[in-house]
């Protein structure tokens, strides 16, 4: 089965893209056919330096082949290496229609937060579908907030199928509900462009701020707390398994637990986490001609699978003549 999925590369990375994505993008390597990329296109409709774009491209890649990406087991690039799906977007914008668009939440919450309404973050979900059927993916894991995108996608497939044939693979996504928002330090989801995000390769005096940060209730130290309203709770069980949990909810109904306490332990199992990573990160940086090399093979495999598509899309719609 051929699974796809995308990350922007702008800004730093969060519990929430690895827990909510890289990690299972990282599992399915062992098992899938993954195709793995780095949207900078996407990230251009929030990011105008082209210095910023370009480092964030490379820390990206770092980061993924830190966290495990193989790209012998994987086909991971930059979507810019493959102006193909370029193409198959303007071709895909004649089956939107523009009401499919304007309902897009993403674009709503966007303009409503003063971001500038432009054609760019309006045609996003078409090239977003253009990525994901390029490759004929089978499934698209990503997390809540793409839900829509990914319904956007399918219509778009369909549509265009029930003109030229079924071209299309029609994807599924995949929302894993146990991790499907990952809270942030203020309980909504953790996000960029809300700074409220624990990050993955931040400095450790940097990392303990953010989890000292996370907001809790006033109960006080020897009453019990309720985990499920906790914050520090929902972030700390993302990190352990059905039996850890279940041992720190009952010191929660305990009573007698300070959330200083609790904070100060998840600080350290994020730290330890996430160490022997950035040590690779580190060694990957330190030679970008390498981390280069190795996108360029990814898009050269990526290439001969989206040409063979768009072979087909350019004879069907006759611009091939
Ligand atoms: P951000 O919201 O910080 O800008 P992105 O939009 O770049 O993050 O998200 C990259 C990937 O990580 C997407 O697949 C997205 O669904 C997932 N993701 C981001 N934040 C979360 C979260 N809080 N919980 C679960 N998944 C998330
Ligand atoms: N829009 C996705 C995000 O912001 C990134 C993305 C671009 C993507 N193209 C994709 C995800 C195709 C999955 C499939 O997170």
């Amino acid at each position: 089965m051929r699974v796809l999925s995308g990350i922007q590369p702008s800004g730093s990375l969060h519990l929430g893209n690895y827990f909510g994505m890289m990690k299972k993008m990282i599992d399915y390597q062992e098992n899938e056919d993954l195709f793995c990329f780095i949207a900078n296109y996407h990230a251009m409709t929030s990011l105008s330096d082209g210095k910023a774009l370009a480092r964030g491209t490379i820390e990206a890649a770092a980061n993924f082949l830190a966290l495990g990406m193989d790209p012998e087991k994987s086909t991971f690039w930059v979507q810019s290496d493959l102006p193909e799906v370029q193409e198959l977007s303007w071709i895909l914008s004649n089956f939107t229609p523009m009401g499919l668009l304007e309902r897009c939440h993403s674009y709503k919450d966007k303009t409503a937060r003063g971001i500038a309404p432009n054609h760019g973050l309006f045609a996003y979900p078409v090239l977003m579908t253009a990525d994901i059927l390029i490759f004929q993916s089978d499934r698209v894991p990503v997390g809540k907030d793409q839900k829509q995108h990914l319904e956007v996608a399918r219509d778009i497939a369909i549509k265009f199928n029930n003109v030229y044939g079924d071209v299309f693979t029609v994807p599924e996504p995949e929302i894993d509900e146990e991790v499907a928002t990952v809270p942030g330090l203020d309980g909504q989801k953790m996000s960029k462009s809300y700074g409220n995000t624990i990050d993955l390769f931040t400095e450790e005096k940097a990392l303990r701020k953010q989890v000292m940060r996370i907001v809790t209730d006033p109960t006080p130290v020897e009453e019990p707390k309720d985990p499920d309203k906790c914050n520090v709770f929902q972030i700390y069980r993302l990190f352990l398994d059905k039996e850890r949990t279940e041992a720190l909810r009952r010191r929660y109904l305990a009573g007698g637990m300070g959330y200083g306490e609790v904070k100060e332990e998840l600080f350290v199992k994020i730290r330890d986490y996430f160490a022997p990573y950035a040590e690779r990160r580190r060694e990957l940086l330190a030679d970008p001609e390498g981390l280069r090399r190795m996108l360029a093979q990814g898009a050269e495999k990526a290439r001969h699978a989206a040409r063979k598509v768009m072979r087909k899309v350019r004879k069907k719609t006759g611009l091939e003549y």
